[in-house]
C-alpha cells in the first residue's frame, strides 16, 4: 500500500535516512562505462546514481544496483515506460515488474516526467508528450498514479517534464501540487523543464505564485542544459540538452527555489551523452554549490 507521506517526518524517513546529495546519470542502457569512470571521478562529490531503465529489463537493473554498491552510491530509479499521464489503460503486470526493479534497485521512490510514456503498446523514450496544462489533466494523472503506487508499493515522485510545445496555459508547478496533494505522492521539480516551459509561455522563470508550491513534497532536482531559440513572430522553441552544460538561468533557479524544498534528497546533474570528464566536472560544480541549496537550514 501506498505510504502516507503527508507528514514531513515521512518524507524524511524515505529512503536512506539523512542521506542527501549530488546524483548523476547517463545512458544506463548504453553507457555505463561513462558512469564507471565518472564514479571514479567524482568520488565523494557524487552520492546517487540515476537508472533509467524499463520495466523488464532485471539484467541492467542488476547490473545497476551492482555498480551503486560497489562505487557507495545510493540508487534512484527513473523508469522509462511508465505511462502515468497516457491514455492505454495501466498494465498491471508492468507496475509489478517495475515493483521488482526498484526493490532489486533498493531505490527509495520512483521518478516519473507528468506525460504520456507509452502509445498504444509503443513506449515513447525520446518523444514524451507533456501533460496538457489544463484542469482535467489533475484527475486524469491522480488516478493513474495513486494506482501506480498501490501496485508497485512504493512512492512516484512526480517531475515537470519537458514541453518542446504546449497545449493549455495552466501554471506547470500549480498542477503538480494539486496533484502530489491529491495523490499523496512526492515532487522532482526539473529546472530546466520549468525554465524552458515559462519562457515558451512568455512567463518570468520565477512566478509569485511558487510561494505556493508543496515545497515539503519535493525530494528530487534535476538540472541540465537549456536550448532556446526565438524566431520571427515570437515563435520560441525550447528544449533541455542533457549533454550541454547547465546554464546561467537555469543556476539562478536552482538558487531561488531549492532553499525553499526542506526534504530535499538529491539534486541531478542530468548528463546523457557527455563524457565522463565533462560528467565528473558537472558533478563537482553541482557539489560546490550545494551548501547553499542544503546547508545553511
Ligand atoms: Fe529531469
Amino acid at each position: 500500500m501506498t505510504t502516507a507521506l503527508t507528514a514531513g517526518s515521512a518524507i524524511e524517513e524515505l529512503g536512506p535516512p539523512g542521506v542527501r546529495g549530488i546524483c548523476f546519470s547517463c545512458d544506463s542502457i548504453t553507457s555505463m562505462d561513462v558512469a564507471e569512470e565518472t564514479a571514479l571521478k567524482a568520488g565523494a562529490d557524487a552520492t546517487w546514481y540515476s537508472v533509467g531503465i524499463l520495466a523488464d529489463d532485471q539484467e541492467l537493473a542488476l547490473r545497476c544496483a551492482e555498480f551503486c554498491r560497489r562505487h557507495g552510491l545510493h540508487t534512484l530509479f527513473h523508469p522509462l515506460d511508465l505511462d502515468i499521464c497516457g491514455t492505454d489503460p495501466l498494465d498491471g503486470r508492468l507496475l509489478r515488474a517495475l515493483g521488482e526493479r526498484a526493490a532489486e534497485l533498493d531505490s527509495p521512490w520512483l521518478n516519473i516526467d507528468l506525460a504520456m510514456w507509452v502509445r498504444r503498446g509503443e513506449t515513447l523514450l525520446e518523444s514524451l508528450v507533456p501533460m496538457p496544462l489544463v484542469d482535467e489533466a489533475v484527475d486524469w494523472a491522480v488516478d493513474r498514479i495513486k494506482h501506480a503506487q498501490d501496485v508497485i508499493g512504493r512512492p512516484l515522485t512526480i517531475e515537470n517534464a519537458p514541453y518542446p510545445f504546449v497545449v493549455g496555459d495552466g501554471d506547470i508547478l500549480t498542477l503538480m501540487t494539486r496533484i502530489a496533494e491529491r495523490a499523496d505522492c512526492l515532487m522532482t521539480i526539473d529546472l530546466g523543464h520549468l525554465y524552458g516551459l515559462r519562457v515558451q509561455q512568455g512567463r518570468p522563470a520565477v512566478l509569485p505564485g511558487d510561494d505556493a508550491v508543496a515545497w515539503d513534497r519535493v525530494v528530487e532536482a534535476h538540472m541540465s542544459g537549456t536550448f532556446v531559440r526565438r524566431f520571427e513572430g515570437g515563435v520560441r522553441l525550447v528544449d533541455d540538452k542533457h549533454d550541454w552544460p547547465v546554464s546561467d538561468e537555469v543556476w539562478e533557479l536552482a538558487d531561488t527555489l531549492l532553499p525553499r524544498a526542506p526534504h530535499l534528497r538529491s539534486v541531478m546533474a542530468e548528463a546523457e551523452g557527455m563524457t565522463a570528464a565533462e560528467l565528473s566536472d558537472s558533478v563537482r560544480r553541482f557539489a560546490r554549490r550545494a551548501s547553499h541549496w542544503w546547508g545553511e537550514r
